[in-house]
């Protein structure tokens, strides 16, 4: 699939001069706005575009995800996200991002193999962990950890081979739940639990987190399918921070491993994956609904730095369509653990139902994001805030990989390389110390 060249164009005039207008194709995708296709400016003008932030920036083709954020849409390969939430497993939706569809039954299976063969990490890995302070924030370990995975395959990975990029992909998918869990064992001081390829996917991840060596765990139904359904509402978003340097740090032809330690990287931000570790840090200080008002008049004011986290989204102007499905099994998750009274999730109703009905708010169209309600559901099952942008590393490594798979098997591949707009010295020479 390739974007369309329309009969449009984009015709430039700079300082009045129409007869120099430099004119640009319009492309257009199966969806979303069309794109003025900017890449012959320089050759043309000899000037660049000055965009950052991205803000009215495509970087790339992509068949992976579609997000119309005016009406809250979000889909992967056409599917709608609460429909795959609802019917799928999250192997299922690797399936779908890596390779374009669903499998079926015997495609299923086959997969659910090549992946779980994965699923234990090399010993010598336990030796990296252990150099880590037992203190150490896991989103720390985890970059270091992932990216050293590129020290145990880098001879064997040539990555214009296909087979070899899903190796490589599958690997990763497999491997992360098993690292994250580890990052959690070693900060409690508990041995590490090996994978059971026995349990699903969820369940195995749950079983090596709360698993111990000295007595029977058995994992719950009701957050296992809650685990399989956050993991598959992380699975990927498009172009956002962590996928781009994932990207970007990739188009250099770098190991992925190593590049995917960026995306974890970038991803730990709190305007980015860190703010399901904000949402609750926030709950927690505001500490009763009375003082809801209080925080919403923060929220507000430019001098204070504090803004509602799980509030807002550079793309979605309407309800984050995954923040919806949360909502709803969060319920059902605290309602099997025996905490609906859960005092944080009456504080967070009641923050949503106050700014949504804000002035402030409802003009910006901020809206409850991704990160809202997970953080809920993480803590009630016993999670620890600060594993919380782990497990959004965890799910969102298939987007990752399917974005890298997608974008090296591009032949219209180039390295990325930004420009910029200089604004420091002009040319001098210089001094030697005394006359400096
Ligand atoms: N609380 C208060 N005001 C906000 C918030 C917020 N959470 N988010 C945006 N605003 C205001 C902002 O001050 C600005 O106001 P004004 O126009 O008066 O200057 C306006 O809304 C637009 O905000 P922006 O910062 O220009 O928007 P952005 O697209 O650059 O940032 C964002 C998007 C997600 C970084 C931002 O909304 C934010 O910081 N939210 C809180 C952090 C958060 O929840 N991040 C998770 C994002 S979803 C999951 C993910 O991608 O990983």
């Amino acid at each position: 699939m390739a974007a369309n060249t329309t009969n449009k164009t984009a015709k430039l005039i700079i300082n009045g001069d129409e007869a120099n207008a430099a004119e640009f194709p319009i492309l257009s995708g199966t969806e979303g706005p069309d794109v003025i296709d900017v890449r012959s400016l320089y050759k043309q003008t000899g000037m660049f575009t000055h965009d950052p932030g991205f803000m009215s920036t495509s970087s790339c083709e992509s068949t992976i995800t579609f997000i119309d954020g005016e009406k809250g849409i979000l889909r992967h390969r056409g599917y709608d996200i609460a429909d795959l939430a609802e019917k799928c497993t999250f192997l299922e939706v690797c399936h779908l991002l890596l390779y374009g569809e669903l499998p079926n039954t015997k495609e299923k299976e086959e997969f659910e193999r090549n992946i779980t063969m994965h699923t234990m990490v090399h010993e010598q890995l336990q030796i990296l962990y252990k150099g880590f302070p037992r203190r150490s924030h896991p989103m720390a370990i985890l970059v270091g950890a992932v990216a050293s995975l590129s020290a145990f395959y880098h001879d064997s990975l040539d990555i214009y081979d296909p087979e070899e990029r899903d190796l490589a992909s599958r690997r990763m998918i497999a491997k992360m739940p098993t690292l994250t869990a580890m990052a959690f064992k070693y900060s409690i001081g508990h041995p590490f639990v090996y994978p059971d390829n026995n349990l699903d996917f969820a369940a195995n991840f749950l079983n090596m987190m709360f698993a111990v060596p000295c007595e029977q765990y058995k994992v719950s139904p009701v957050l296992s399918k809650a685990m399989n359904k956050l993991m598959i509402l992380h699975a990927d978003h498009e172009q956002n921070a962590s996928t781009s340097t994932v990207r970007l740090a990739s188009s250099s032809q770098a190991n992925p491993f190593a590049c995917i330690g960026a995306g974890i990287s970038s991803l730990w931000g709190p305007a980015h994956g860190g703010a399901n570790q904000a949402v609750i840090e926030m709950l927690d200080m505001i500490g009763d609904v009375k003082n809801i008002p209080e925080f919403i008049k923060r929220a507000k004011d430019k001098d204070d730095p504090f803004r509602l986290m799980g509030f807002g989204h550079r793309v979605y102007k309407n309800y984050d369509p995954r923040a919806a499905v949360i909502k709803d099994s969060c319920y059902e998750v605290l309602e099997e653990l025996g905490a609906v009274d859960n005092p944080k999730l009456a504080i967070a109703m009641e923050l949503e139902k106050i700014a949504l009905n804000d002035e402030y708010f409802v003009q910006r169209k901020l809206f409850p994001n991704v990160d809202f309600y997970s953080g809920i559901i993480y803590e009630a099952m016993g999670i620890p805030t600060t594993l919380f942008t782990g497990l959004f590393a965890m799910s969102r490594t298939a987007g990752w990989v399917a974005q890298w798979q997608e974008m090296i098997a591009d032949p219209d591949q180039k390295i990325g390389r930004p420009r910029q707009l200089y604004i420091g010295e002009g040319a001098r020479k210089v001094l030697p110390p005394n006359k400096r």
